[in-house]
């Protein structure tokens, strides 16, 4: 057997109820604005690792139980060096009151780059997915019901173990924790984008690619400048390729060109391979349009609003589903908003995406996996 194959499986999992679960009327008043992020469920899911290195060990103590703090020893070395990673996907509710994930595995696949990256070990793909699944079934009835709402499913891991020297951990805690979410800019309306031009969020050869903690951190400063010019959202770019858009903050961007064609930035390793990307590429493609993944400047961004070749914008992700993005705004300068940048082709693709994933549109590629 390989050192790295799964040694738990979805029956190991045991289940200690929460006690003092949420009260019905409580939970009512959650889920009618449940906002994103605020709330967590009852219960959480645990497997915890040890291992020599981070190729081999043992994952063990598969379980759910009650939501509730961590203790960590002040020495823990996630605290210090910030071996950690993480993923986002969603369970969405059906109106058969069925219960669907949106690629699970893609994101389990994701985490173990992600880990890889990290120096921490790669959680087998059955045992991340098994995990979300136990959660999302125990809380089921935490799934919000409105339009444009879902569960927020928040896997992590960390390095738990106690030692100050700068090594790869020994031992490593996978949680996954649930919170329901609606609209994450809490509008349908496009957003203006602030650019942060003095600060980047990943260089070559660093972790960019990995979905870590770490990386975020390093979005927080110029996201609050963004916030402080009133816009929603930071956008990075890369200024020793041209000022070439890498991604916003928690999101990956598109552009519509008026000729039917869609450009992304391309993969350089500095920007996550988002989920919803890779999906509104398939589904962009099956619907006609011409998709392409490579450089655009910032210089071709302004250019091709000017000129009218750039009809729409908008950004992606888990969390923000397809929004459309209004101006980009930096210190002395500004692009105005595409013509068209809420339009047809934004609203087709994001409409085919959702319908997909709350069941109202025919899951022609596969991507739902059933959990209730
Ligand atoms: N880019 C960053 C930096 C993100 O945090 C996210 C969100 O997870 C994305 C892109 C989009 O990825 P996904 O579509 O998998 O959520
Ligand atoms: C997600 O979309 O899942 C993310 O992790 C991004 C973050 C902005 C919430």
């Amino acid at each position: 057997m390989l050192e790295t194959e799964p040694t738990l499986s979805t029956s190991t999992f045991t289940t200690t109820e929460n006690q003092e679960p949420t009260t019905p009327e409580r939970l009512a008043e959650i889920l009618a604005a449940p906002g994103f992020g605020e709330f967590m469920t009852d219960h959480v899911a645990k497997v915890e690792w040890s291992g020599e290195s981070p190729d081999g060990g043992e994952w063990r103590d598969a379980r759910i139980e009650p939501y509730g703090p961590l203790s960590l020893d002040p020495a823990t070395s996630v605290l210090h060096y910030g071996q950690e990673v993480f993923e986002g996907l969603k369970a969405y509710r059906h109106q058969d009151g069925s219960v669907w994930l949106f690629r699970p595995e893609a994101n389990a696949q994701r985490f173990q780059k992600s880990a890889r990256r990290l120096a921490l070990p790669e959680l087998p793909v059955d045992l991340f997915v098994d995990a979300v699944r136990n959660l999302v079934e125990k809380d089921s009835r935490w799934i919000p019901e409105g339009e444009g709402t879902s569960l927020y499913l928040r896997p992590f891991m960390i390095a738990t173990e106690k030692f100050l020297g700068v090594r790869p951990t020994h031992e490593a805690l996978f949680e996954v924790i649930a919170s329901p979410a609606a609209n994450y800019f809490g509008t349908p309306e496009p957003v203006d984008i602030w650019w942060a031009r003095d600060y980047a969020r990943a260089g070559e050869g660093g972790t960019g690619a990995a979905k870590c903690g770490g990386n975020y951190a390093a979005s927080l400063l110029p996201q609050t400048e963004a916030e402080e010019k009133g816009c929603k959202q930071v956008i990075f770019t890369d200024p020793h390729r041209d000022n070439a858009v890498e991604e916003l903050g928690g999101m990956n961007v598109f552009f519509v060109f008026s000729d039917g064609t869609l450009v992304t930035p391309e993969l350089t390793g500095t920007i996550l391979e988002g989920i919803t990307r890779t999906s509104i590429i398939q589904l962009a493609e099956e619907q006609g349009y011409r998709v392409v993944e490579r450089k655009i400047t910032v210089d071709e961004w302004r250019d091709g609003v000017e000129s009218g070749e750039i009809a729409e914008v908008f950004a992606c992700g888990t969390a923000a589903v397809v929004a459309p993005m209004g101006r980009l705004l930096w210190e002395d300068g500004e692009i105005p908003a595409a013509k068209n940048t809420n339009g047809e082709v934004t609203e087709l693709l994001r409409t085919q995406l959702t319908g997909i994933q709350t069941g109202r549109v025919e899951d022609r590629f596969g991507w739902l996996t059933r959990v209730v």
